[in-house]
């Protein structure tokens, strides 16, 4: 799948985005070592702080299903511009490799590829992680 495929999976989330109280919309595409690809959207609660963002929506998913491995996640949201993952999801992705690849794009068809460790440079672990 390419880039671009996997950031249109991205958008296609969006309409599944549960986002009441932001009204901001995100959707997330997540693509295992063995291409299997999870998505996921943001899932807001009244208890502000149960939300869970499309990022970590796909990546539990992935987990869950026994994937460890990931190449690449997208994200896309309904402002249409290039979002990023925030704070709490780089953390967590960091988790599963620093080098993943994180593909945000905007509504005229733009996209831009960085690499998880340079958007969170010197990330905080207490294990050794698998960085391969
Ligand atoms: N959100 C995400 O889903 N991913 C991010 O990386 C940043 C924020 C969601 C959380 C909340 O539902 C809405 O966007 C506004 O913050």
């Amino acid at each position: 799948m390419t880039d671009v495929e996997l950031y249109q999976k991205a958008v296609e989330q969006l309409e599944k985005a549960y986002a009441p109280y932001s009204g901001f919309s995100v959707g997330a595409a997540l693509l295992s070592n063995d291409d299997t690809l999870y998505t996921g959207c943001n899932i807001e609660s009244a208890a502000y702080g149960a939300t869970i963002c499309a990022e970590r929506t796909a990546l539990v998913k992935g987990v869950s299903e026994g994937h460890r491995k990931f190449k690449s996640i997208a994200v896309a949201s309904s402002s249409g511009d290039f979002t990023f993952p925030c704070g709490i999801c780089r953390q967590t992705l960091v988790e599963f490799g620093p080098n993943l690849r994180v593909i945000v794009g905007n509504l005229k068809g733009q996209i831009q590829v960085f690499l998880l460790k340079d958007l969170l440079p010197e990330a905080f672990t207490s294990i050794e992680l698998d960085k391969s």
